[in-house]
């Protein structure tokens, strides 16, 4: 299939791109690199550089590679910040995905993929978490991603585009082939910042709380590997080949991992010590959200298969070793 990777050259772009390439698909990527990076780039994928911003520029884009397929990952997704800079979320996220969108029923597109996200579920009223669960965001970033899922829900119904949004759980690791090595600009997610605590980049890792009603007291969250969500990517554009029915679907693992979990498996990996210290707790963090992800499962025939945390770990910390900054 001809697919439009727009935001391929980002952290999960550029792991969906690899996947999307080896699977032989014909794959071009949009991207305005303001995060993205053109060492995530791929000579057997092409590349335009543009701005979802200029809905000329994405037009032209479209019309002129005519791709069945589209991804659409161009998103800020920083939540806290989503809070404090509501308006540049929604310009970016929100008129940013309304321009794909036109441009993508303009140019005849078929399939439609989004990387949407757990954050449209808000606080974890039951666990694990389903498709079913109440979608009541906790913040304006969640709510980003929800309100383009129920853009995706009219232009199916008025224009016949069949999507399927998937909702993201924790992003994490790198290429388990060691293909993809570019680093997260000013990472804030956990597995970069310990890292970063790890190589002396920063001082140390804030651990957000200790005092929750989890095993060790700190946040439990459901890591899934990068490797495994491209993956889920590509099985979303069969399914929609296949079926021709759109779908909203969680990628997890259904597996609690804590703070403190993560900084012991980096000293494993690492064989060096990462400074921290617990500080109060992070305003709108959940204790624990673990996905239900049998959905998947059961529609996709999707399983995680890198997603054990020495995997998740371990390739991070080469991606890291990788840029040489240890
Ligand atoms: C994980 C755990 C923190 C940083 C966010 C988005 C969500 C999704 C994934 C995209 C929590 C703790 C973290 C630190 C810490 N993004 N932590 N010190 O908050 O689960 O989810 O990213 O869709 O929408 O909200 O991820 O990596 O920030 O935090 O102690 O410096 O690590 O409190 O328990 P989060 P995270």
């Amino acid at each position: 299939m001809k697919i439009a990777v727009i935001g391929g050259a980002g952290y999960i772009g550029s792991h969906t791109v690899r996947e999307l390439l080896d699977r032989g698909h014909e794959v071009k990527v949009f991207d305005n690199l303001s995060s993205g990076l053109e060492q995530n780039l791929f000579k057997d994928a092409g590349f335009v550089k543009g701005d979802i911003l200029h809905p000329e520029e994405i037009e032209a884009f479209l019309q002129e590679f005519k791709p069945e397929g589209l991804v659409h990952l161009a998103a800020f997704k920083a939540a806290g910040e989503s809070m404090t800079n509501p308006e540049k979320y929604s310009v970016n996220n929100i008129t940013g995905s309304l321009n794909i969108l036109n441009a993508a029923t303009a140019a005849g597109v078929k399939y439609f993929v989004f990387s949407s996200s757990a954050a449209t579920y808000g606080a974890p009223q039951y666990m694990p978490v389903d498709e079913k669960h109440p979608t009541e965001p906790e913040n304006y970033y969640g709510y980003t991603k929800l309100a383009i899922e129920g853009f995706l829900k009219w232009y199916d119904k008025l224009r016949g585009i069949k999507f399927a949004a998937l909702r993201y759980f924790n992003a994490a690791g790198y290429d388990v082939k060691g293909r993809i090595t570019g680093l997260e600009k000013n990472p804030a997610n956990l597995i970069p910042v310990v890292m970063e605590a790890l190589t002396g980049r920063r001082k140390e890792l804030l651990v957000f709380g200790n005092d929750y009603d989890t095993p060790d007291g700190t946040g439990v969250r459901d890591y899934i590997h990068v490797n495994d969500l491209a993956i889920g990517h590509a099985k979303a554009f069969e399914y929609l080949q296949q079926k021709n029915e759109s779908l909203i679907v969680n990628l997890g693992v259904q597996r609690g991992t804590s703070v403190l979990d993560i900084v012991k498996a980096a000293e494993k990996a690492s064989g060096k010590k990462v400074p921290y210290r617990i500080v109060e707790r992070r305003p709108g963090d959940p204790a624990s959200l673990v996905a239900d992800p049998s959905k998947a499962f059961e529609l996709l025939g999707w399983k995680a298969q890198y997603s054990d945390i020495d995997t998740i770990i371990k390739t991070t910390w080469k991606a890291y070793l990788s840029n040489g900054i240890v």
